[in-house]
Order: structure tokens, then sequence, then C-alpha cells
């Protein structure tokens, strides 16, 4: 048996040109939703993540601003620029790149952004609210994969998800939802003993650890969804997923690819919260 491919690739393309649509129609009523992107330090990485979202914006109509810093710029100088951000009524989304500089408090710079423009779904209100199922900006990373997930048709009510990574960006996150869906949901990490006689119970396996082919075919049971979230550069140069994708293919039903999976759907769900987030403003000015 060979897997279906779940492509983010498509998917992104399909829900895109939708809110390119959407965006136009907003700008007839004189809305254009606008996202601010923070960029501290050089790091290769960030730098093309943070390229793409802005691409992305572009060819949907979103305007975009990016704000590139210097790796010694102050935790106080960020913060006021977010600030400035927060109270800029062009701007209805702030995303400040992570990681920082280790000079740099993670959690100030989070919280210090209005829970009215955190598209990025990282800061504890949103958090907080995601938790116990109220409306909230969700993490893009997270959404994307629920949506992947529900754009094949396929039932989480009832399925046990397994997911490998415990970062506050994607692995608890998408735990969360899941079980929001009425999922079985187990963590695995680290720590974890035994690790593949859990995975082998998943009926989705979610792989969220930043290591190159780092869970096969051997930790799945037949027929299992398995979404690969990692983004790893191998030295050749070539991108690799936390999975090794020609093994696990043979066993899975479904199964994301790296490149052309969950990336592409992390930056469509970005663009998605930036438009909400705009809709909401004119009813909040409203
Ligand atoms: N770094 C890696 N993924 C993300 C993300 O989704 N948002 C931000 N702000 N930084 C990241």
């Amino acid at each position: 048996m060979s897997a279906l491919i779940i492509s983010g690739k498509e998917l992104a393309k399909e829900k895109r040109e939708s809110m390119k649509k959407e965006v136009e129609l907003l700008g007839k009523e004189e809305l254009q939703p606008g996202l601010a992107v923070i960029l501290v330090g050089e790091d290769p990485a960030s730098q093309s993540y943070v390229k793409a979202k802005q691409k992305a914006c572009e060819e949907i109509g979103i305007y975009s601003v990016l704000y590139k810093l210097e790796d010694n710029v102050t935790e106080t100088e960020l913060l006021n620029q977010i600030e400035a951000l927060n109270n800029d009524p062009k701007i209805h989304g702030i995303l400040v790149q992570l990681p920082l500089p280790a000079h740099i408090s993670e959690k100030a710079v989070i919280e210090s952004i209005c829970p009215n423009k955190d598209v990025d779904g990282f800061h504890p209100i949103s958090v907080g609210k995601m938790m116990i199922g109220e409306d909230t900006f969700l993490p893009c990373t997270p959404f994307g994969i629920v949506e992947m997930i529900k754009s094949k048709g396929i039932t989480i009510e009832g399925k046990h998800v397994v997911v490998i990574g415990r970062s506050n960006i994607v692995g608890k996150p998408v735990g969360q939802l899941l079980l929001n869906e009425n999922a079985t949901v187990t963590y695995c990490h680290s720590r974890t003993k035994d690790m593949k006689n859990i995975t082998k119970q998943a009926d989705i396996l979610i792989v969220a650890v930043g290591k190159a082919n780092f869970i096969d075919a051997s930790f799945m049971k037949q027929g299992c969804i398995v979404i690969d979230v990692g983004v790893n550069r191998l030295e050749s140069g070539k991108l690799c997923g936390d999975v090794v994708f020609e093994d696990a293919k043979e066993v899975a039903s479904y199964i994301t690819p790296v490149p052309g999976g969950v990336g592409p759907m992390t930056i469509t769900m970005l663009l998605f919260n930036t438009i909400q987030s705009a809709k909401k403003s004119i009813v909040t000015v409203k």
C-alpha cells in the first residue's frame, strides 16, 4: 500500500485564492488587512520564513511591513516598536519571528502584543481561550494541521492522536486543538519511555521534533495518518522532515510531504488570521 498524500501546497493554493477574493471585497469597503513582521538578527531560517510570509501577503493583497532589527537591539527598543504597532490602525496583525536572541525575553515580547493583533496565537490570553474552546486566534501551524486533516474528510472525533513533541508553538497546541475536536490525545517527548509502544497505537501520528528522519515505519500502525511538521536542512542542502517518508508511506494511509506539506499551511493560516483580525477591527470600531 502506498499512502495518499495530503498536499499542504495544494490546499494552501485553494485557500489563498479564496482569501485573495475576500481581500478584494474588503478593499471595496476601504479595508486592507495589514500585517507587521518583526525580525531580529540574521538567522537564515528565520529570514527565509519571514520572506515567504511577506511574499504570501503581497500575493493576496494584504499590506505587510517588515521591521528588521539588529541582533543587539535592546528589549526596550523592541517593546517600544511593538507598542507603536499596537496603536497603528493600519496594522491588524503583529508577528515577531521566533526565536529571539538570548538577551530578549520571549515571554515579555509575546505578552506585549495586543491580543487583538496576536495573529500568531501565542499570547497567554489567546492560548487560554484556545484551551477552553473560546473564539480566538489559533496558532498557525496547529490550525493548518487541523485544516489539512479535515480537508480529506477524515473524522477526528474518537481517533487516538499521538503527538511527538511538546513545544508551545506546535506540539502542545496541536494536541489541544485535536482534543477540542474530541480526539483522544497522548503526548510523547524526550523523557517518554517506550515511545514506540505508544506511537504504534496512534490513528493520527503528529511528529514535531525537529530531527531529520527521526521516525520510521517501525513506529507506526498500519493505516495510520502521519503529519510531519519537521523542516530540516540536510548537509546536501535538501529539505527533509522528521519522518522517513519513503518508508512511512508504505504503512500509512495518508501522509504529509516535506516540503509542500505543513509549511505552506502555516503561512496560509497566518493570512487567514490577519484577515479575520481586520474584519473584527471594523466591528470593534462600529
Ligand atoms: N518561529 C517558528 N515558527 C514560528 C511561528 O509560527 N511564528 C513565529 N512568530 N515565529 C516562529
